[in-house]
């Protein structure tokens, strides 16, 4: 969908735990190897939040980093989304906590379950507050810790995810030229089941038998999610670069979900995007859900592969099964 919102992204910021586990670490104690992994997914290390290092701690680090890098201070927002799936608790909301945590005032705050896509819906949905005007500065953050929701003992699982947040402060343009010129969002919760957690809501509340089972530990069909994420990041990319009116080679950085490097090679194969122009991470941090497309934006921007005037193409996928995708001129 074509937009054209006069929206910005006055600054952004990420953290991670410091702890590191690679692929030897987990091939210590799980039936699988290095090679495995690196040759299935691209990841050869993630970050692991210890003890005390929960959702809110993450949040927090990231969002204080992107209001010092917009010049601002917790009493310049006026809204909040925290993007999640592994809330500081199911009740209430991990944005409330974080609003008290960072010291603002009783602005509106709440939390957006589009797992792996959470950025980019949050980011889709944090604009139109500030497109329609009833919002003018607002937080968003993806903060996950996948690795307390994932069995440790699962290879299939255990060796994707990894523990991140990443902030972006957005705010009307300040300047002609920055905006976000075309979103799209979709879901198919048909495929609900592909990726998601049995226990733990209100179809099968906790017991000692859930526990027993392993129940609140997530599932995931990992290659019928593979073959759908590869067909649906292509068509959503495609669809948002004909809403905008703009060509593949207009595009200064993709910035795609990290869930596994042959999907975003073949994707973009398929679309004709070349790897130098795609953002790429997932070798040092896994699958970090909501983080992981403002953790590799961030680092984009640091490392300076990306600057204002420069077109940029956020593009998420995960379970739901959600996708999104959000082109903007920085
Ligand atoms: C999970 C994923 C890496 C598995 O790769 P795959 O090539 O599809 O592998 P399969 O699941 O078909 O399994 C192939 C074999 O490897 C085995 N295997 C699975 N995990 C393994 C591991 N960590 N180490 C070694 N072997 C493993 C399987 O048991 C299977 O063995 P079998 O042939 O004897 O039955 C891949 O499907 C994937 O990335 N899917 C998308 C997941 C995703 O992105 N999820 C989040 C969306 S946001």
């Amino acid at each position: 969908m074509k937009t054209s919102w006069a929206v910005e992204i006055a600054g952004m910021g990420s953290w991670t735990p410091p702890k590191v586990v690679t692929n030897d670490d987990l091939a210590a104690r799980l039936d699988t190897s290095d090679e495995w992994i690196t040759q299935r997914t691209g990841i050869r290390a993630r970050h692991i939040s210890a003890d005390g290092e929960t959702t809110l701690h993450l949040a927090e680090k990231a969002a204080r980093e992107a209001l010092a890098a917009a010049d601002l201070t917790p009493a310049d927002l006026d809204l909040i989304v925290v993007c999640t799936v592994t809330p500081e608790h199911t009740l209430p909301s991990t944005s409330c906590e974080l609003q008290a945590a960072l010291g603002c005032g009783w602005i509106p705050a709440f939390d957006l379950v589009a797992a792996c896509s959470g950025f980019v819906y949050g980011l889709t949905t944090a604009a139109q507050f500030i497109h329609a005007g009833t919002a003018k500065t607002v937080l968003v953050v993806g903060a996950e810790t996948m690795t307390r929701v994932t069995d440790q003992d699962d290879r299939a699982t255990a060796i994707l995810f990894g523990d991140a947040a990443g902030a972006a402060i957005l705010r009307p343009a300040t300047q002609a030229g920055r905006e976000i010129l075309a979103v799209n969002l979709g879901a198919d919760g048909a495929r609900a089941k592909m990726i998601w957690t049995p226990a733990g809501g209100s179809c099968l509340p906790a017991s000692d038998t859930t526990v027993a089972e392993r129940l609140h530990h997530m599932r995931m069909s990992g290659r019928e999610v593979y073959k759908f994420a590869v067909t649906q990041m292509q068509t959503v990319l495609s669809q948002t670069l004909a809403d905008a009116g703009v060509a593949t080679d207009d595009v200064t950085l993709l910035i795609p979900h990290q869930s596994n490097l042959r999907i975003i090679e073949s994707a973009c194969d398929k679309i004709g995007i070349p790897m130098d122009r795609v953002m790429v991470n997932i070798d040092r941090y896994g699958n970090t859900s909501a983080a992981s497309v403002p953790l590799a934006m961030c680092e984009a921007w640091r490392a300076g592969r990306i600057k204002r005037g420069d077109l940029v193409m956020m593009l998420g996928f995960g379970a739901g099964l959600t996708w999104g995708s959000a082109l903007l001129r920085l």
